[in-house]
């Protein structure tokens, strides 16, 4: 990838500027945590995207998505924002370091990935992260820190996108390790690394190609659930609520909010349950809490689709101890923890089968847990 980013920069604006690249996501378990308080699991993976960027010593941003083989140019100030959606998320990057008090100047910029869109894996955020990151090296001197550069990508979202978004992909994004997850708790935005070690057992993502855009998705509706649940509780977010508090308020709200706010308030609990289990070395208990998170985002929050339960039963039949929607849902991945022995004939089984039935195969993918933003090195 570095070759066809390099060499576009020079057919489009000669010469050569500096390499950064900012990694997707995954998440082990706590989906839709995040924006009620509570504890997400995630870690960066081994794919990304990069940008070649170069100060152009004006005061507008010229840019080349080498995927799209489109170009898009705008000015740094609030009415300069541009037509194009994909370039709505440089230019929210860079409002938003500037409505910090961050300098940022004219550049000129390439850009490419190879993490998936619309597969749940966050490529948004780590074109957000990538640019967050390289304008905090290149016109602040690093001065911004790590979960400001996280915050910029969430308020892009938030102001330029559409998407009510948590912090979660951009702080994994941001503060990804090698061989490490993460467990943040989005309210005191405390964080811990914890080595990823699943030995005798293999992290698999299959992509059940059905794309989900969470602009206009039930998304944001779904977090306007919770706010109404958590004010008519009297707590700030559902961090703060327990099942018995809820129950108390049953009858004052509707169905569809109650089972959107047990499905949270249990896993809130499942994230700290499978910590522990980790630590312990117990892996068919993170398994069991992960087809427990399905079962809550498909009956209870209800972000699921056909395609994403056939896999979690297939995952089931074929002994696979771990399996759930990732990510916000509506399409997208399922994450599998199998057992080594058990994983070729998962992948060649679940291949098949959905093949059968929706007349095209999963992607898979295989976990492999990487470092966050940073300045590209070649390995
Ligand atoms: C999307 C959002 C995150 C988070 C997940 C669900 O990825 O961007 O903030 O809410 O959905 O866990």
């Amino acid at each position: 990838m570095k070759d066809q980013i390099v060499k576009a920069f020079d057919q489009h604006f000669g010469g050569q500027g500096t390499l950064f690249v900012a990694p997707g996501r995954f998440n082990l378990i706590g989906e839709h945590t995040d924006y009620n308080g509570g504890f997400v699991f995630p870690g960066a993976i081994d794919k990304f995207i990069m940008a070649d960027i170069r100060p152009n010593g004006t005061n507008r941003v010229r840019l080349y998505s080498a995927d799209l083989n489109e170009s898009a140019e705008f000015g740094l100030r609030e009415e300069d924002a541009p037509e194009q959606a994909w370039a709505r998320y440089v230019f929210g990057v860079c409002r938003e370091v500037i409505k910090r008090g961050g300098k940022v100047e004219g550049f000129d910029a390439v850009f490419g990935g190879n993490v998936p869109l619309g597969a749940g894996l966050s490529s948004s955020a780590a074109l957000e992260s990538c640019f967050a990151n390289a304008i905090n090296d290149l016109f602040n001197g690093n001065t911004i820190d790590k979960f400001e550069l996280a915050k910029i990508g969430q308020s892009t979202e938030h102001n330029y996108c559409g998407v009510n978004c948590g912090i979660m992909d951009q702080f994994a994004s941001v503060f990804g390790k090698k061989d490490h997850l993460m467990r943040l708790d989005c309210r005191s935005m405390e964080y811990e690394y914890f080595p990823f070690n699943i030995e005798g057992y293999k992290l698999v993502l299959l992509d059940s190609k059905v794309k989900h855009a969470l602009v206009d998705s039930p998304y944001n509706k779904r977090r306007q659930s919770c706010e109404r649940v958590a004010e008519k509780l009297g707590v700030e977010t559902l961090r703060d609520a327990t099942m018995e508090m809820l129950n108390a308020i049953k009858s004052d709200i509707s169905a569809e909010d109650y089972f959107r706010a047990k499905y949270v308030i249990e896993e809130k609990q499942r994230v700290l349950d499978v910590c522990e289990a980790l630590q312990a070395g117990d892996l068919e208990t993170v398994g069991q809490k992960m087809y427990e998170t399905h079962d809550g985002l498909s009956k209870d929050y209800e972000v699921s689709c056909e395609e994403l339960d056939y896999l979690n039963e297939i995952a089931h039949e074929c002994g696979v101890s771990g399996s759930r929607i990732m990510g916000g849902g509506f399409g997208g991945c399922t994450v599998n923890l199998v057992k080594n022995d058990l994983y070729d004939n998962f992948i060649k089984t679940a291949t098949e089968k959905f093949n059968a039935r929706y007349g095209h195969e999963p992607k898979v993918y295989p976990v492999i847990v990487s470092d966050g933003a940073r300045r590209y090195e070649d390995q």
